[in-house]
Parts: structure tokens; sequence; C-alpha cells
């Protein structure tokens, strides 16, 4: 059994974030959110593992090489354009030949792993094995209508008037059949290669599709509050490793890591929260739910249920949070007058200014 993870895509529910980075390489709890679902893999026992790369080829393939820190075998697979789910499987032709495989969206990660789901697919080897999950707003996912005998009859991309609460999750299982389906259906009005068209025509053939509920943990990381979402998540398990320096005016709450060489000068950090390796928390609250990566600055500032990425500064702002921080940004507060707010924002950022008074 092959995988076949899914890196490019144009994120653009991420911007600006994901104009000069890829979403899957977005850490959360510290960990770059595409890891959780190369080691969910490795653990299932698969070790050939195809990448589907887009525009941040490089510095996917920088961030994984070759997998053998993971102990995968990694072949990365160039898709020109982010066409659809179901045309990256048709791009992956010919890594996955016509070995059954299992699909995984490098942005969604699902907490419990997919050990049980390959082990279900290995003894039953129905043509298709998908994950459902009730969610609360399904007319922003694929949603599946099941028949009276739980049986798969339809499934629609984002409906506008869905029929079920039963949302499609990032994970799939198939054999080789699908290949006649991802070639056999045309662009959906959006443009893309839609995997639920592709599955719609193997339930339309009688093919064997399967369902599983998901009973675990799942979230599509795809936008800022689920990303956050999914930090915390996270964080609520963490186990508490402090191997930083703390200072004796500074106070560590709850379930925390302070990463090596890390340092908290005068300053609280309540947990769960994540303190990355060489960052620096002077005079500053670190709240719950906050993960804070590496050779971060944080000074005279709160901050909390936040994500902040690699050498960000923040100095001197009252308090910050539900933020993601991207890499290398500097927020900070000056005595410049006139008093102004003073911004360099790349396109597509969004900024929510606390009023003064
Ligand atoms: P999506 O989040 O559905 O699509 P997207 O990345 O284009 O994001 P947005 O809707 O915000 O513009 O993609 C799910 C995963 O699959 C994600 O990891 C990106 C990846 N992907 C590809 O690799 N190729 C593709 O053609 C598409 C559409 C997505």
């Amino acid at each position: 059994m092959k995988a076949l993870v899914l890196a490019g895509g144009s994120g653009t529910r991420l911007r600006p974030i994901t104009h000069t980075s890829a979403k899957q390489l977005v850490p959360v709890a510290n960990k770059p959110v595409l890891f959780y679902g190369l080691e969910a893999i490795a653990d299932a026992g698969i070790t050939d593992v195809g990448i589907i790369v887009g525009e941040t080829a490089a510095e996917i393939e920088a961030a994984v090489g070759d997998g053998a820190g993971l102990g995968i075998e990694v072949t990365y697979i160039r898709q020109e354009a982010p066409l659809g789910l179901a045309h990256a499987v048709l791009v992956a032709r010919d890594f996955l030949g016509d070995e059954p495989f299992v699909m995984y969206l490098g942005d969604n990660l699902i907490i419990g792993g997919i050990s049980g789901l390959v082990e279900e697919f290995r003894r039953s080897r129905p043509d298709a094995l998908i994950l459902l999950t009730k969610v609360s707003n399904p007319s922003a996912f694929g949603v599946a209508e099941l028949g009276p005998g739980g049986q798969i009859v339809r499934l629609v991309e984002k409906p506008q008037q869905p029929l079920s609460d039963l949302a499609l999750v990032g994970v799939y299982l198939f054999g080789s059949v699908v290949h006649d389906a991802v070639r056999a259906i045309k662009p959906s009005a959006r443009g893309e290669l839609e995997i639920t068209e592709a599955i719609q025509w193997l339930v339309d053939g009688d093919y064997e599709v399967a369902p599983h509920m998901v009973e675990g943990y799942w979230k599509d990381t795809g936008r800022l509050d689920d990303m956050l979402e999914t930090n915390r998540h996270l964080l609520e398990s963490l186990e508490p490793d402090v191997r930083g320096v703390i200072d004796e005016d500074s106070t560590v709450v709850g379930r925390v890591v302070v990463e090596e060489g890390a340092s908290l000068v005068r300053s609280t950090v309540r947990g769960p929260a994540i303190i990355g390796r060489d960052t620096k928390i002077v005079d500053s609250y670190v709240g719950p739910f906050t993960s804070i990566y590496y050779s971060c600055t944080i000074e005279n500032t709160e901050i909390e249920y936040s994500i902040v990425l690699e050498r960000a500064t923040i100095r001197g702002i009252g308090r910050i949070e539900d933020s993601l921080i991207g890499r290398d940004v500097e927020v900070v507060s000056s005595g410049a007058r006139p008093r102004a707010h003073r911004l360099m924002l790349g396109d597509h950022s969004r900024v929510s200014v606390a009023p003064t008074s």
C-alpha cells in the first residue's frame, strides 16, 4: 500500500501567510501540520509516500527531505497548478501504479492516526473507503448522503442546501479503479477535478464505496480559526517539559513546554503553551493555547490563544489574542509622534486594532 499526501493547493483562505509559504508547514503546537499526517502514515506501516507539491515545492522539500527522519521514503510529484484533489490523483498515476493507496490532505489533522482505517481497508478491500464526520456547517464541506442501509447514495461538494451533516474528512483510501474515475470526470464549475465527483462516479458504477465514521478529533486547518482551534486541541495534551531558562522573577503554571535555549525574564506563562527554542519572553504574559515558535522575541506584551511563527518580534503591544503572526514579522509600539498606527502589511493581511479608549 502507498500513500499520496497533498501539499500543493493555493491556500487562499490563509492569506497572507500562503503568499510566501506553504500552509502545510504552519506549525501547530510547534510542529508543522504536515508532519502529523506523515507520522500517522508511517505509524500505519506505509513507507512509500508520494507528496504532491505545487508552487511551494522547494519549501516542502526542504522541510521533509527524503523522509528518512520520519521512517518513510518520499517521492515528490509536481502538480503544475492546483486543479483539484482528483487532478492530484491523475498526476500521481505513475507513482501509484495499480497499488491501493491512502490519500491524505496535507493540511488535515486526525488525532488517533489512521492505522485502524488502513487495517479496515486491508481487511474488507472496498474500491474506496471514505471518512465522514458530523459537522455543524456542512455547506463548507464535501457532504455525503447515506441511504437507509447506511450506504453512500450521493456526494456533493459544498452544497448550498445540504441534505446531511456528514462531511468528508480529508483522508480517503482507494483501490486502483479510482484512476478510471479521475480520468472520466470533467472539471467542476470552479474549474477543479473534484474528488467528490470521482467518488460519485464509483458509486454510480456500483463499485463498493464504504463509509467510515470518524470518532476522534479531525480538523481541516485551511482557515485561521481552525488552525488556532487545532493548536488549542493539541496543546491540551502537552507534556510539560522545561529545558530553557526561567529567571526567578518568572512564573510558569500548568502544561508548559519551554524548549532548549528559550528564556523567560520577568514573565508569566500560563499553560497550555509552548515556547520554542531560542525564543525570548521578557516582561510579558503568555496565556493559554499559545504556541510561540523558534527564535522569537516577545517583550512587554500579553499574548493568548495565538500562534507565532519563527523569528517574529512583538514588543510593547498591550494584548494580542486569536492571532497568527507570520515569520520574521515585527509588531512593535514606538513612542514616535504623531501617535499613529504605522503599517506595512502584505496583500490580504487582516488587522483588527482595539480602540485606544
Ligand atoms: P484545499 O484546502 O481544499 O485547497 P487550497 O489549498 O487550494 O486552499 P483554499 O481553498 O484556501 O484556496 O486543499 C486541501 C489540501 O490539498 C491542501 O493541503 C492543499 C492540497 N491541494 C493540492 O495539493 N492540489 C490541489 O489541486 C488542491 C485543490 C489542493
